[in-house]
Parts: structure tokens; C-alpha cells; sequence
């Protein structure tokens, strides 16, 4: 697959602080590309590094093959999205859509073109004659992403378009999107910090802290298979449950104990050999545990107490009591407990995930 943006070995400094240090990253052509982390990781800096905005420190980046490190951000073939919308409040909309292409001296029946067809795609077609101060904040966010659109540009940049909206139109503009990309098959490249909008529009999630790629990935890999505790803990809501435990051996096969409770692990996929004694934490998903008639048969048996639940329509989460752990588990909204009622557990470990203890790397 060619790449439409790699970057090599980019180092940032703010001064005496460095935010990004030897990033190393390859975007497909026509990939969707989404940077997760929690505020301050050091996203939108490597976007604005990718755009042009910042001067890197060290390292370089091409795109579409050519050296860009050094290119002004308008000669990248980049279009650019952001958080705030920053349109001309005294311009109409079909003006806020024209105005780089007018600077540019592209001809008029040109970005006559050009408008037409992103106006349609963004379905903002009636509000061509408005003004920003007469549209919705999801209406202005679609003629920032048109803005963008009318460029022609090989590769779009998007930095928290979506953060400054309410729920539901955050939702519905989601949606929108991924139907913009379907159609435009373009490079985009998506910071978010929000976990929904990561999962269900990336092809390849690239998740940061402090500047770093914890891991890169497509989003069901990321999800089942993290590599390490820290993504296995950011990625999933209510997140994963851990139990610190250690590596035993029962009857000649290796398992984990934790407060006095031995869990089989047959059925992990471990990608080495599991020795005991190590120090271990097993991560398991809230809906990767089985309750009472769930259990199939000669399944391995543990025994909880239901502490609280918390109904949510489509789904119940309960909270349990479990050898001293507290543990979150995923029902279907249909089956209902109420407090102090014991339960039967069974773990699916072909579906767990265990760490390192002192590495917190995946084993
Ligand atoms: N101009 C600057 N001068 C000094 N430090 C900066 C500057 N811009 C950003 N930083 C620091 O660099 C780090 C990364 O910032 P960045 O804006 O990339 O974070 P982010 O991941 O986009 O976070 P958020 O989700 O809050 O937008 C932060 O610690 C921030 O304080
Ligand atoms: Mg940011």
C-alpha cells in the first residue's frame, strides 16, 4: 500500500520541554486515521507539525512522497478542520467557501464547481446566502469541513471538529463523516480524545501518551488485543476490570490466583510461555463475563455478590462483589438484579487479557 503521510523521527521541543520525541508514523493512502489521547498527549501538536503550523525540531514529513518538512502549510495539499469553527462572521457561507479559492485566483466557474458539489455532499445548499451568526453550531461546523472540501486536497486534517456540539449532533455529524470519507476515499487524519468517535471511524487508531504511540491499530485489535495496560484501561466504558494476581501452577496447568481465588486460564492465547510465579494482572472486559445461565456447562464457577446495578436501557451494568474486587459486568437491560443477590461468574479467558506486572505489557 503506497503512504500518503509519513513521518519520520519527528521530535518537537517548546523550549526546554519535549512533546513529541522520535515519532515514527505511516498513513495509507486513502486511510482513516484517528490520533486518541487525553488532553495534553501531544495530538494536535502532531497534527499542526503534519500541516505546517509548527517548525519541527527534528525528524521529516512527506506527504504523498514529497519532502514537505519545509513547505508552507498552504503548499502541503492539506486542508485543514478544526474545534472552532472560524469562519468570517461577516461573510455569507458561499463566500466563506470561496474566499482561499478567490486568494488562490482559482477561476470562477471553477469554484462555482467546487461549491456546488460540497454543498451537496455537506447538504448545506440552503444556506448558501446565510450568515455564520444565522446558522447552528452543527451547520457552521459543515461549512468549516467545506471549507476544507472546496480545497481539493489530498489529505484532511480534522482537530476535534466535533467537541464544541451537543450529544445528539455530535452523533449525527459522526455518522456524516464516515459517509464524507466513504465517498471521498481521501487521507483524513482525526484527533480526537473521545473513544465513541475513535472506534467507529477509524480504520487504524494511533493511541498517545505523553507524545508516544502506545500502540497503533485497527480499532477491533486495539479493543481485544491491547498491548499494554495502559491502552487495555483507556479504551473500553466502564473500563476493563483488572485483578492484580500471580501465575500458579495447579494440577500442571499454570493459572491465576488472586486473593485466595484461582481462575483457569485455559483458553488464553498467551504469546509466550507463561512460567509461575510471575507477578500478572488479567484485564477483563465488562461484557466478556458470563452470569448464572450464561454459564454453559463444565464451566469454571465463581461466586459474586450483586453490590449495585445500573440500568441503561439496552444493556445493565452490575457492579459485584467478587473476592474482594469490585468488578463491573454487562447484561442485557432485560435481566435484572437487585442489591446483595448472589451470582454465579464464568470468565471467557479466550477473551482476556493479561499483563506484566512490572512491564504492563501485554503476554
Ligand atoms: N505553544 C506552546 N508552548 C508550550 N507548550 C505547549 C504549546 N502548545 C502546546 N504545549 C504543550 O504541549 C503538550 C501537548 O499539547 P497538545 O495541544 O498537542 O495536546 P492535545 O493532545 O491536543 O490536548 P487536548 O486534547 O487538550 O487538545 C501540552 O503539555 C501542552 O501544554
Ligand atoms: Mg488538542
Amino acid at each position: 500500500m503506497t503512504s500518503s503521510v509519513s513521518i519520520k523521527d519527528l521530535s518537537l521541543d517548546f523550549g526546554s520541554v519535549t512533546v513529541l520525541k522520535n515519532l515514527n508514523l505511516e498513513i495509507n493512502d486513502g486511510e482513516f486515521l484517528v490520533l486518541l489521547g487525553s488532553s495534553g498527549c501531544g495530538k494536535s501538536t502532531l497534527l499542526n507539525c503534519i500541516a505546517g503550523l509548527l517548525d519541527i525540531t527534528e525528524g521529516k514529513i512527506f506527504i504523498k512522497g514529497k519532502n514537505v518538512t519545509w513547505e508552507e502549510p498552504k503548499d502541503r495539499g492539506i486542508g485543514m478542520v478544526f474545534q472552532s469553527y472560524a469562519l468570517y462572521p461577516q461573510m455569507t457561507v458561499e463566500k466563506n467557501l470561496s474566499f482561499g479559492l478567490r486568494v488562490a485566483k482559482v477561476p470562477q466557474a471553477e469554484i462555482d464547481k467546487r461549491i456546488a458539489r460540497a454543498a451537496e455532499i455537506l447538504q448545506i445548499q440552503p444556506l448558501l446566502k446565510r450568515k455564520p451568526a444565522e446558522l447552528s453550531g452543527g451547520q457552521r461546523q459543515r461549512v468549516a469541513i467545506g471549507r476544507a472540501l472546496v480545497r481539493d486536497v489530498d489529505v484532511f486534517l480534522f482537530d476535534e471538529p466535533l467537541s464544541n456540539l451537543d450529544a445528539k449532533l455530535r452523533s449525527e455529524l459522526r455518522v456524516e463523516i464516515k459517509r464524507l470519507h466513504q465517498s471521498l476515499k481521501n487521507t483524513m487524519i482525526y484527533v480526537t480524545h473521545d473513544q465513541i468517535e475513535a472506534l467507529t471511524l477509524a480504520d487504524r487508531i494511533a493511541i498517545m501518551k505523553n507524545g508516544i504511540i502506545m500502540q497503533l491499530d485497527d480499532p477491533t485489535t486495539i479493543y481485544n488485543a491491547p498491548r499494554n495496560l495502559f491502552v487495555a484501561g483507556f479504551i473500553g466504558s466502564p473500563s476493563m476490570n483488572f485483578l492484580h494476581g500471580e501465575l500458579v501452577n495447579r494440577e500442571g496447568r499454570v493459572a491465576f490466583a488472586t486473593n485466595d481465588v484461582i481462575f483457569s486460564l485455559d483458553g488464553y492465547n498467551a504469546g509466550e510461555a507463561l512460567g509461575s510465579g510471575r507477578k500478572v494482572i488479567l484485564g477483563v472486559r465488562p461484557e466478556h463475563i458470563k452470569v448464572n445461565e450464561d454459564l454453559g456447562p463444565g464451566a469454571e464457577v465463581h461466586n459474586a455478590t450483586v453490590d449495585i446495578e445500573e440500568p441503561m436501557g439496552a444493556d445493565n451494568l452490575l457492579w459485584l462483589k467478587h473476592a474482594g474486587h469490585t468488578m463491573s459486568v454487562r447484561i442485557n437491560g432485560a435481566r435484572r438484579f437487585s442489591a446483595g443477590t448472589p451470582v454465579k461468574l464464568g470468565f471467557d479467558m479466550s477473551l482476556a487479557s493479561l499483563f506484566d506486572a512490572q512491564t504492563e505489557l501485554r503476554i
